[in-house]
């Protein structure tokens, strides 16, 4: 089977240019076996534009750096095989946009940085140890397997934004703590070492910016690259916080 010709339409706007304004610019590649997106973009900008933006570190899946909206598709780049877009078409048009929801560094690139290091500062997500945990005398207490699993299971977030560009409440309502947060607070929240009680973190998440706010729309889920539950830990949550109220 002969190559498929892959056309990219990519959005472009560098905010700091003065007089630039945003648009769409095709270009053309030639795919290649176990393509990825990420390859095609190194490529394009080795050979076409070196002045493309676009972020990555890992290549790998690891550190979230590489999302962007892939046909209407919040995901990662670096896991995006081109064979899987437009599968049946020989001359494929793939268009890419920057994340919503962030800001605008240029063409693909926005600063999620600023952004989840604001949301762990407001959900003060860090370990909030007991105070036995401060004695370097005192014995490790084991922590029940199944419950580090639960806690690794949030472990694996890598904070790309795909929920939250995929999160219509989070669009509409840029106060909303959004699934990436609310994974924040089930990790501590889930960890038995943490000393606050439900009713601390339901002054954090327990109104309508916080898990009280959710539609239950699933953009969070369908988007999340790594798979996570997030409407299981919006329940989770949500049952936590009452109970802790006592409202259930
Ligand atoms: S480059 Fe790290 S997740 Fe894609």
């Amino acid at each position: 089977m002969s190559a498929r010709t892959l056309t990219f339409e990519i959005f472009r706007f560098d905010p700091q240019l003065p007089g630039d304004s945003p648009r769409l610019e095709r270009f053309e590649l030639e795919e290649t076996s176990g393509m990825t997106v990420f390859i095609a973009l190194n490529r394009l900008r080795e050979e076409q534009d070196r002045s493309l933006q676009f972020d990555f570190v890992c290549r790998a899946g690891i550190c979230g750096s590489c999302a962007m909206v892939i046909d209407g598709k919040p995901t990662l780049a670096c896991r995006t095989l081109t064979s899987t877009l437009s599968p049946k078409a020989n001359r494929p048009v793939i268009t890419l946009m920057p994340l919503p929801g962030f800001e605008l560094i240029g063409d693909l690139s926005v600063n999620t940085g600023t952004f989840m290091r604001a949301l762990s500062e407001r959900l003060g997500a860090w370990l909030h140890p007991k105070a036995a945990a401060h004695s370097i005398h005192a014995l490790e207490t084991p922590m029940d397997p199944q419950l580090a699993d639960s806690i690794y299971e949030a472990d694996r977030c890598v904070e790309c934004g795909c929920c939250v560009a995929g999160c219509a409440t989070a669009q509409m309502r840029d106060t909303f703590v959004g699934a990436v947060g609310f994974n924040k607070v089930a990790r501590f929240a889930l960890d038995s070492r943490d000393a606050r009680e439900p009713e601390d973190f339901y002054h954090v998440i327990g109104d309508e910016d916080g898990v009280f706010g959710c539609m239950t729309l699933l953009g969070c889920q369908d988007n999340c690259p790594k798979d996570l539950n997030h409407q299981a830990q919006i329940a989770y949550l949500r049952r936590k916080l009452m109970l802790g109220a006592r409202i259930l």
